[in-house]
């Protein structure tokens, strides 16, 4: 079986339906609200368990009711996390979806801000037996490179996800990275292979353009979650870089026909149908 430790966020989504965002100045009524597990951490961790990997997570909560429902969420979906109970909220994460199934999202750190390397320390020997090692950008950037740096010290494989959007460009070594559109230019000093998502045009891998599958979009959150878990968990049971990116492009596909992020992270045989629906 594959394993995948991811070091990331657990963040509750607190997403607000509406058909449009307000301007500076003015109030707009919405159309629905619901609250979401969330974090790209905690997703990329729940996708590639959905795959079939047994992952390995490490993250922090807070002492409240969001981080009591995430100890829930990782065991019903057999992660087994290692969540370092923070003296702050745990992270939330407004959301703002327009009708056209568009995403803005704004990050409140809380717990996360007090992962740091000691952690990592801490997390080294699952990290150390696991197939690939897969971090983003929502904690400290010096616990997101660090966590790289100690995979790449024990010869596992690494992905880093640079969402969101780092302010400082990132100068580091990994094995892969994933970033969108949006992210892309602050990754071009880090050394590794590139694969860039362009959401409806599907994947760059080099100059291969991996098409996205078909789909009908209703809500674009968490779409670079389900792609990087399928990536990682593809990467992790051999298959090539092609077939791997091919995984999170299908991953990717069924995630933004489906609202929420958790209900829309494929399990095997979903996205087994979903390659299937452009082979057959
Ligand atoms: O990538 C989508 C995720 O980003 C959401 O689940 C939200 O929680 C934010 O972390």
């Amino acid at each position: 079986m594959a394993r995948v430790a991811v070091v990331g966020s657990y963040g509750v989504g607190l997403t607000v339906e509406l058909d449009r965002v307000p301007e500076a100045g003015e109030t707009v009524v919405g159309r629905s609200f619901r609250t979401d597990h969330g974090g790209k951490g905690s997703n990329q961790a729940v996708g590639a368990a959905r795959l079939g990997a047994e992952v390995d997570f490490l993250t922090a909560i807070g002492d409240d009711a969001f981080g009591r429902a995430a100890l829930e969420l990782w065991q019903d979906e057999k992660v087994r996390s290692e969540a370092v109970l923070a003296d702050a909220p745990t992270m939330t994460a407004p959301i703002f979806v327009e009708p056209s199934g568009e995403n803005r999202i704004v990050i409140v750190p809380g717990a996360l801000e007090q992962l740091s390397p000691v952690h990592v320390d801490a997390f080294a020997d699952r990290i150390s037996v696991a197939g690939i090692c897969v971090v983003q950008l929502e904690i400290p950037l010096e616990t997101a490179l660090y966590a790289l740096a100690v995979a790449r010290s024990q010869g596992v494989r690494t992905i880093l996800d640079p969402a969101p959007a780092p302010r400082e460009p990132i100068v580091t070594e990994v094995d892969y990275l994933t970033p969108n559109e949006t992210e892309a230019g602050a990754v071009r000093g880090a050394g590794g292979t590139v694969v860039l998502t362009l959401g409806e045009q599907g994947a760059r891998l080099g100059d291969r353009l991996v098409p996205a599958f078909p789909a009908s979009v209703v809500d674009t959150t968490g779409a670079g979650d389900a792609f990087t878990a399928a990536f990682a968990v593809g990467l992790a049971e051999g298959l090539s870089d092609l077939d791997a990116v091919r995984w999170g492009c299908a991953a990717g596909a069924y995630m933004v026909e489906h609202p929420g992020v958790v209900p829309g992270l494929p399990t095997r045989a979903q996205l087994e149908e979903k390659l299937e629906s452009v082979t057959a």
